[in-house]
This record gives structure tokens, C-alpha cells and sequence, in this order.
């Protein structure tokens, strides 16, 4: 086997969220295979931080201002990172963020927000983006899921929602797109240690669920999450399209 097709040296990779958790990890983890990277998310220090991360490993990277509930913003971000980079050859859809509160006492406002950040704004970005593949011919689409697109927990009404809903637009986006050899797959996470889920690694009580619940009795750690980016962004995943790949010591195994 030629350990060649894990190299993106060449390629350009586009993350949103980037700016800190899994996305910098995602961001980092390509550029270290190769792959120039844009760096999408809203807070300018940070841009500015994960790019120079980049930077430092010798690829091209810049910092784009992207708020993923705009269409606007979208396409003026895609736009300068096009004028940028020239294309982008992987696109990997990371924006989340989660309210949980039981279904009874759900507000809209927060139902819109998530279903936005962690659901809607991957079509939208994929429509922003996708084109130009199609004209190559070529493309690796991510989408983040989580292990809760398929199992449910209390609390999680809109995220669990999104999830589930970006399981199903991955399998519909990989039919459309399988013609122009663009793979289009999920990766659903387990809990890791970011700020999304900080109150939870501080709570003892939801922590012995998760080690109980998780058959190798722990949660991620932020570098195991490298490896299924850069097998799914490289040329050793190219005949696998539509799939939702958990990550997850196990728990969706029971
Ligand atoms: N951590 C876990 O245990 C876990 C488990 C399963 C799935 N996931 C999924 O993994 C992905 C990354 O999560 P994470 O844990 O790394 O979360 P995180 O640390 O909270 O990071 C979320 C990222 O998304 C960005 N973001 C949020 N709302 C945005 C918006 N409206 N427009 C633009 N950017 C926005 C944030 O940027 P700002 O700094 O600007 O807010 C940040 O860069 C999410 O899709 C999440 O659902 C995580």
C-alpha cells in the first residue's frame, strides 16, 4: 500500500468553527497532511491565532470571517477564499452549538439558533462551495455529526434534531454528488473535552454516565479525532461516499 493517498500536499481544505475545539483540531490535522488550509469563524484573534498555527507547519493559511446563520456572510467569506486559495478541494462543515433544556420548556429563538449553526448553514455553506467542485469533478465534503444524530438523551431536542437531520443530508448529498466523484461523509463524535461540552466534563454525575455508557470507558481525546479527517479529506477514502462514521469508543456499538 502506498501511505501516499493520506497526502494532501496540494490540496485546499476549508473548515467553519475553526477557531477553537474540534474545528482547530480538524484545521491542524489537515495541514499537517498538506493541505493549505482556510480557516473559517468569528472571533479575529482566534483566526488569527490557528492560521499562524498553520502557517508555522509551512502551508497557506488565512483567517475569514464566517457567521454560518448568514447567507450573506457565507458567500462573502466562500467568495474571499476563493480569490485566495484559487478552489477548495475540502470542505469540512463543523459549526455547532447546543442549548439543553427538556422539550416542554424548549424556546424558539434557541430551536432556530441550533438547527442554523449545526444543520441548515451545512447545506447552505455546501451550496456556496460544491459548485466548483462539480466543475472539477473532484471534492471531499465533511460533515460533523454526533453519536446523538442516532441515539437520544434527554435534553438534547434541537441538537439531537440537527444531528439526525445532518446524517440524512450527508446520505443525500453523497447520491447527488457520487456522478462528479465528490464524497460527501459524517463523522459522529462521542464526547470530547472542548468548550462546547466544558460544563459537562465538570458535572461528576454525567461523567460516570458517559465512562458507564461507552464500552472503553472513556471520553475522546482531542488528537484522536486526527485521523478520521484526514483519512476522509485524502485519496484513501475515495470510494467511500455517504457514510456516518462514529468515533466514539464504542457507545452506538451497544
Ligand atoms: N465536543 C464534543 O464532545 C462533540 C461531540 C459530538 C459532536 N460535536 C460536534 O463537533 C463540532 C465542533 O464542536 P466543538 O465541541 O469543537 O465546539 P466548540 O468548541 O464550541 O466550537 C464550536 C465552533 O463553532 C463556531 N461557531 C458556533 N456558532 C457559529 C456561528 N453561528 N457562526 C460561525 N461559527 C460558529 C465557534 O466559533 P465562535 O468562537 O465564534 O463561537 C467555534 O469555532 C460541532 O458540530 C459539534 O456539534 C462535538
Amino acid at each position: 500500500m502506498d501511505l501516499d493517498m493520506f497526502d494532501l500536499t496540494g490540496k485546499t481544505a476549508m473548515v467553519t468553527g475553526a477557531t477553537r475545539g474540534l474545528g482547530e483540531v480538524e484545521a491542524i490535522a489537515l495541514a499537517k497532511a498538506g493541505a493549505d488550509v482556510a480557516v473559517c469563524g468569528r472571533v479575529e484573534s482566534d483566526l488569527k491565532r490557528v492560521s499562524g498555527a498553520i502557517k508555522a507547519l509551512g502551508r497557506d493559511s488565512e483567517g475569514f470571517f464566517m457567521e454560518v446563520t448568514s447567507k450573506e456572510s457565507i458567500h462573502e467569506g466562500v467568495d474571499k477564499i476563493l480569490d485566495h486559495f484559487g478552489r477548495v478541494d475540502i470542505l469540512v462543515n463543523n459549526t455547532g452549538t447546543n442549548y439543553r433544556v427538556p422539550v416542554l420548556e424548549y424556546p424558539e429563538d434557541k430551536w432556530d439558533l441550533v438547527i442554523s449553526t449545526n444543520l441548515k448553514s451545512y447545506y447552505l455553506v455546501a451550496q456556496a462551495v460544491v459548485p466548483q467542485m462539480v466543475e472539477r469533478n473532484s471534492g471531499k465534503v465533511i460533515n460533523i455529526s454526533s453519536i446523538l444524530g442516532q441515539i437520544a438523551l434527554v435534553n438534547q431536542l434541537a441538537y439531537g434534531s440537527a444531528k439526525g437531520g445532518v446524517n440524512e443530508m450527508t446520505r443525500i448529498m453523497a447520491l447527488e454528488w457520487a456522478k462528479n466523484q465528490i464524497n460527501v461523509n459524517a463523522i459522529a463524535p462521542n464526547y470530547f473535552e472542548t468548550e462546547m461540552v466544558k460544563q459537562i466534563f465538570k458535572d461528576p454525575e454525567r461523567l460516570k454516565f458517559i465512562k458507564e455508557r461507552t464500552p472503553m470507558g472513556r471520553w475522546g481525546k482531542l488528537p484522536e479525532f486526527e485521523g478520521i479527517v484526514i483519512f476522509l479529506a485524502s485519496a484513501a477514502s475515495d470510494f467511500i461516499t455517504g457514510q456516518i462514521i462514529c468515533i466514539d469508543g464504542g457507545w452506538t456499538a451497544c
